[in-house]
């Protein structure tokens, strides 16, 4: 069969309609936000995982995309995206190296992105598992994880720091589920904020776990301790009546709830 001799099969594929029809953006835009490994890991998930389009895009920020994408049965979920380019390699290392579950991995700059997904892909998994609200992770392919949309018809659910609500009540709620993170899921955030929390239907979720760690990591005590400290700050700014060292406590006593 001839085949346009100086275009990729990678190429053809990505001008071809069915290609273009899912992923429901102009070819220049896409051409722009995707590297061509990147569109061949989205063409990847979607076919594996049937999704039908690209509804919209939700965040766009420095080391990752997230899309709502909408499957063939006509549920919505998330893509994350994570760029190739900019997760900085030395700045994953040591989340990497240190965690028992992830440091067999021979990490070189291109599959370091590779072992960030997979390891928020593990990291929610424990989560869910753990009755901890997050979102549930159905699967991932190189750079690219397939997850539950937390949101409604006409947008994603907000970050606590952009809502007005009783902040009392929901501290009450997330020290729960932090609890429940460090005790049953054994895994600690290392990256907690009020950016990494959504509220959703009343609850507050825990969101963008790559970086989170096992809680035998060499670090986990560092990490949890300004995970504390940032969480905390933001909710005594919204005048709830708490302290790091009694949230510490909490997590720290194992006592069960
Ligand atoms: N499952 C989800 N459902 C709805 N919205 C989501 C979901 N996951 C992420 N988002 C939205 O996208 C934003 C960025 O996601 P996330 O925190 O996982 O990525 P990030 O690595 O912090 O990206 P950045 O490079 O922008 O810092 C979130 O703050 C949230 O608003
Ligand atoms: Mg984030």
């Amino acid at each position: 069969m001839y085949l346009m001799r100086d275009k990729s099969a990678l190429e053809q594929l990505i001008e071809s309609d069915e290609f273009s029809n899912r992923l429901n953006l102009d070819r220049k835009t896409y051409g722009l936000v995707f590297d061509k490994r990147t569109l061949s890991s989205v063409y990847e998930i979607i076919k594996k995982y049937n999704v039908n389009y690209i509804d919209f895009p939700i965040s766009s920020g420095k080391e990752s995309l997230i899309f709502k994408v909408i499957m063939d049965d006509g549920t919505s979920r998330v893509m994350k995206i994570y760029k190739m380019s900019t997760l900085k390699f030395s700045n994953t290392f040591e989340y990497i190296k240190g965690d028992y579950r992830f440091d067999k991995e021979k990490i070189n700059r291109t599959n370091v992105v590779y072992v960030w997904a997979q390891k928020e892909y593990t990291n929610l998994d424990a989560l869910v598992n753990s009755k901890v609200k997050a979102p549930k992770p159905y699967g991932f392919y190189k750079n690219v994880l397939l997850l539950s949309y937390l949101g409604t018809k006409t947008g994603p659910a907000r970050q606590i720091r952009e809502i007005d609500t009783d902040f009392n009540l929901l501290y009450s709620k997330l020290k729960i589920n932090l609890w429940r993170m460090y005790n049953v899921a054994k895994i600690v955030h290392a990256d907690l904020s009020e950016y990494n929390v959504l509220y959703y239907r009343k609850e507050p979720y825990i969101i963008d776990v790559g970086q989170s760690v096992s809680i035998k990591h060499p670090m986990a005590e560092e990490f949890l301790r300004r995970d504390i400290k940032n969480i905390t700050s933001f909710f005594i700014k919204k005048n709830v009546i708490c302290n790091e060292g009694n949230l510490y406590n909490y997590i720290k006593s194992g006592k069960n709830v």
